[in-house]
């Protein structure tokens, strides 16, 4: 009896471990490949490249929002600051000038638009540049975005430039998305150039980020009029579509959680920055942020931003590939 007992346990841990180990292997394949809610796995690992190309892919965000800002700012783009930076690369389609009606959100924003010009220059001088990819900035990219977020066509459709609120929320599609690749990127430089060049950058780009995030905090419960969505139920849409976009699990969130699960210390539901269980900042690799700039769950697939696909060897690699 005690020896059928003691098998039974020992079979019990056998099975068990065996139980733990395909659970660990399962968890591990799951880190690498993500997977999304259209259950296709996507692949989350690092890749090789070198540190020229990994900086020069950031210059295709920093395009899009150079170009993003300084239009909504100013109502014309780089080529109006200067034009070799846009190294001969197409003008973008559909940038205006934004309403906004909020002088102090004019004036951050206009102060973002010239960043962006400073880092392009930053980074061209440095490792070097490629043309600017063809970008698609117009109101019915943002209004098919949306839809997107919201799963369903919003009627009216929404309107980037129209006022402040409505530009932050369009905004606070892209520094983010950026940060999490410098956040990717950072480690796995070789040289001091490069690594110091991309600290700055990171830097800076998540102040935008906090900046964006903070004024929509302000705002969290206000309504999104015309819509029945507030400011806050909007940025938690917005986050879970980069989410299934990016395939690789939870890596972006909101400003205001539904539960504390998220927050800071699982303490607050108030989520001003989006940050990890340890409050530090989410990595998102190349193939990821194709994935969600492209909005066509693949970094095969280009569109949404990048009517034609970003530029660069590590954004050409993947174009290729197919
Ligand atoms: C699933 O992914 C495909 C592209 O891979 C996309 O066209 C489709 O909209 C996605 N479906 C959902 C429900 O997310
Ligand atoms: C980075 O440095 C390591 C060690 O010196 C070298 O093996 C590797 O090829 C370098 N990688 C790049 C991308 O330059
Ligand atoms: C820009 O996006 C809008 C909305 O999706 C689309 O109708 C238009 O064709 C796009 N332009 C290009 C050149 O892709
Ligand atoms: C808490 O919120 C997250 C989304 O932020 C959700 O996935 C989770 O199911 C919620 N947990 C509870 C206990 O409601
Ligand atoms: C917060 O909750 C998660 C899951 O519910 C848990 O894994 C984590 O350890 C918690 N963090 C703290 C600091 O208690
Ligand atoms: C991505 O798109 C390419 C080209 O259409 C296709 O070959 C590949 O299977 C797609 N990948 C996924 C995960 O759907």
């Amino acid at each position: 009896m005690k020896l059928a007992m003691a098998r039974s346990i020992s079979h019990f841990k056998n099975t068990a471990s065996l139980f733990l180990l395909a659970l660990n292997l399962s968890l591990t394949i799951h880190q690498v490949l993500g997977a999304t809610d259209n259950s296709t796995l996507k692949y989350c690992g690092p890749i090789t490249a070198t540190d020229t190309d990994r900086v020069q892919f950031a210059l295709n965000l920093e395009f899009l929002e150079t170009e993003f800002f300084l239009y909504g700012a100013l109502g014309k783009g780089l080529d109006s600051i200067n034009p070799a930076y846009s190294q001969g690369g197409p003008p973008p389609i559909g940038g205006q000038k934004a309403l906004l009606e909020d002088p102090v959100v004019a004036r951050i924003i206009e102060e973002f638009a010239y960043e962006e010009v400073g880092h392009i220059r930053a980074i061209t001088s440095t490792v070097g540049g490629f043309p600017r990819p063809l970008l698609n900035i117009s109101r019915g990219l943002f209004a098919r975005s949306f839809n997107d977020v919201v799963g369903y066509p919003l009627i009216p459709p929404f309107e980037p430039y129209a006022n402040s609120l409505n530009f932050l929320l369009a905004a606070y599609i892209i520094p983010y998305v950026g940060l999490n690749g410098y956040v990717s990127t950072l480690p796995s430089l070789n040289s001091t150039i490069s690594r110091s060049l991309v600290a700055k950058l990171l830097a800076i780009e998540s102040g935008q980020d906090a900046v964006i995030r903070t004024l929509l905090y302000e705002r969290a419960n206000e309504r999104v009029v015309p819509y029945k969505f507030t400011v806050a139920e909007l940025t938690n849409l917005i986050s879970a579509r980069r989410n299934s976009l990016g395939g690789c699990g939870n890596k972006d969130e909101g400003i205001i959680l539904p539960n504390k699960t998220l927050g800071a210390e699982n303490q607050t539901t108030s989520n001003v920055l989006s940050a990890d269980a340890n409050s530090l900042a989410y990595a998102r690799t190349p193939a990821e942020i194709l994935r969600i700039v492209y909005g066509s769950f693949n970094e095969s697939v280009p569109g949404g931003f990048f009517p034609k696909g970003a530029n660069g060897v590590i954004a050409k690699s993947y174009l290729t590939r197919i």
